[in-house]
Parts: structure tokens; sequence; C-alpha cells
């Protein structure tokens, strides 16, 4: 982004999320932690509790290693505002939508919400869907584009500005600032399926996935990859994603480009997925994991 674009950026006083669960609650909390206030949206109370309360322990944990104090916790905390309804977007200057990682979905979501807010930034944060098809659900494409995050929210520094081919320097250079505000690291990239990232690492998912298929064990591949220098291997890495999320995402890739992540046989993923494995959100996936130990498989 040069200077002529980050000049047009617009000041994100007020956010808006959509979607509760881990990408959602996590950049929920990042947002408020340094200093703009959200509001999260889902469509019912047990969401918007699970992404409240992923909020409350991060802040917790925080307060116990003497990193914050319980005033400031209460501050943070008061700043997300869960709720289920547009009401609540007046004055919101950039809304992120984290919903499920389904093209018809996100769409539809994403219509629905710009009907109700009158020229807000929107951003996705999908991890692989084309930004310019997301756009097409759009009155004002303009105003659109992809901010993309990485899980653990907190911990990862790097999130992807997608630049669709409607969208304006003002939501490039909006969301860039955002991204700072936030203590992160954006990079701006073009559209395709995958982005940048993801382009790299779901042919590197579906690598391991053919290992296994041909008898690799999954503990010794992480092992490896590990000692290789990754602080985590695939398998690990995709219960800290997400098994469904990883599936899903998986398809939208193998749509973009068959040649490289069409298979005709069943991936690990995608048998974990099968068994309701869903890795770190749900306590197993291939690994299993103690509550409240995110980060340490069994
Ligand atoms: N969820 C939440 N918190 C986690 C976590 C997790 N999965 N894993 C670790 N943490 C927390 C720990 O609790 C600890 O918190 P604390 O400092 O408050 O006590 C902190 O992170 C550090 O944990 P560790 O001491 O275990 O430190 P590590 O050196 O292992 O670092 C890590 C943790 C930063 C998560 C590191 O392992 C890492 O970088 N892993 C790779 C993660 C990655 O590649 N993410 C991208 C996934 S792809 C994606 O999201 C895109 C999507 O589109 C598919």
């Amino acid at each position: 982004v040069n200077g002529k674009t980050a000049k047009a950026s617009r000041e994100v006083k007020h956010a808006a999320v959509l979607g509760a669960g881990i990408m959602g609650g996590g950049i929920a909390f990042q947002s408020a932690l340094k200093g703009t206030p959200i509001v999260m949206k889902d469509i019912n109370d047990k969401a918007l509790d699970l992404g409240m309360n992923e909020a409350s322990k991060l802040l917790s944990k925080r307060v116990s290693k003497d990193k914050m104090d319980a005033a400031k916790m209460g501050k943070v905390l008061s700043s997300i505002r869960p709720t289920l309804s547009y009401e609540d977007f007046k004055d919101i200057d950039v809304i992120v939508e984290a919903v499920v990682e389904n093209p018809k979905i996100k769409q539809s979501v994403l219509a629905e919400t710009e009907g109700k807010v009158d020229g807000a930034i929107m951003a996705s944060n999908t991890s692989t869907i084309s930004i310019n098809r997301l756009a097409e659900a759009l009155k004002k494409p303009e105003n659109f584009a992809g901010m993309h995050f990485f899980n653990p929210v907190h911990m990862m520094p790097l999130v992807e500005v997608i630049r669709g081919e409607k969208t304006s320097d003002e939501t490039v250079a909006t969301l860039v600032n955002y991204a700072q505000k936030m203590g992160k690291n954006p990079v701006v990239v073009n559209d395709c399926p995958g982005f940048l990232v993801n382009r790299v690492l779901f042919p590197y998912f579906a690598g391991f996935g053919m290992l296994v298929r041909d008898g690799a064990d999954f503990q010794q591949v992480d092992k490896v990859m590990q000692k290789f220098g990754w602080p985590m291997g695939p398998a690990y890495l995709l219960d800290v994603v997400g098994i469904d999320t990883g599936v899903h995402a998986a398809e939208v890739m193998a749509e973009g480009f068959p040649d490289r992540m069409k298979h005709d046989f069943k991936d690990p993923t995608e048998i974990m997925f099968e068994n309701e494995r869903y890795g770190q959100k749900n306590g197993i996936g291939f690994y299993k994991y103690e509550e409240d130990k995110k980060g340490k498989p069994k």
C-alpha cells in the first residue's frame, strides 16, 4: 500500500464480526484487546457464549500471569458486545465475516449484512474462497475484500488482505490499517483460491495425506516436521485449524486447482471428519486434548 492509498484509509473506530467460532471469537478478542470495540454477531446464544468464554479465558490467563490487571480485563471484555441482531450494527466502520467455509453460506450472509448497513467496509475471513466469487453477491463490491487471519489469532502475526478485481484502494488501505491497529502484520495479495498462504499450505496437507495413505505413521510425520524446524507437524496443525475447516477448504482448493488437489482415495483428514473428530475445538482430532490445554496433545 503506497502513500496514496494509505491516505484514503477510513478510521476504524467500531468493528463487527459475523460468527463467534474459533476465528470470529479470536478476531473479536484481538480487536478489543488493541482498543477497537467490536460487536460479535452469531445466530444463537450458545455460539455467542462459546466465543465470549474463549475471550474471557485468554484474558484470565493474562491476569493470572500478571500481564494485565483485572480492571483492564473488565474493560476489554466489555468492549466485545455479543448480539443476535443487526440493530447493534449502527456506526460500524468495518465488518469481518467469519462464518463456515462454504461459498453459498458466505455469499448469503454477506448479502444479508450489506442490506442492513450503509456503506460499511466488509471483509471475509475466508481461508480459500475467491474474493471475486464472494463479491458477486454484493451490490458494492468496491467496499469488499478478504481479511484472512491465522489460527490461533492472538498468536499469529500475519493477516492477508486480499484485493478483489473491484476492491477500492480505500477498502484495502482501511483493512491494512485496522490489521496494524490490531497488532498484526498485513500483507496485500491478489485474489485466487487459497490466496498466498493456503496455496502453499493445502498442497502440503495433501502431500501429508498421501504419505499416510502410503503407510506413514502420522505422529512420526509430525515429529519429523518439527525436527525439520516447523513449530508443529501437519496432523497437529490440522487439529489447530479445525478438521472441518480443513476439509471444507480442501474442497474449495480442489475445485480451483483440480490437477494439484483432487484425489481418488480417502484422505486421513476426511476420515477424521466423518468420525466427528474436529480437532482442538471438540477435544479430539488426530490427537486428544485435555480441557483447557490447547496446543498440548496427549
Ligand atoms: N490455541 C490457543 N492458544 C494456543 C494454541 C492454540 N492452538 N497453541 C498454543 N497456544 C498458546 C499457549 O497456550 C501459550 O499461551 P500463553 O503464552 O498465554 O501461555 C502460547 O500460545 C504459546 O504456546 P507455547 O508455549 O506452546 O508456544 P509455541 O512456541 O508452541 O507457539 C504457536 C505456539 C504460536 C501456536 C506455534 O506453535 C505456531 O506458530 N504454530 C503454527 C500455527 C500455524 O501455522 N497456524 C496457521 C494455521 S493455517 C490457518 O489458520 C489458515 C486457515 O485459513 C486454514
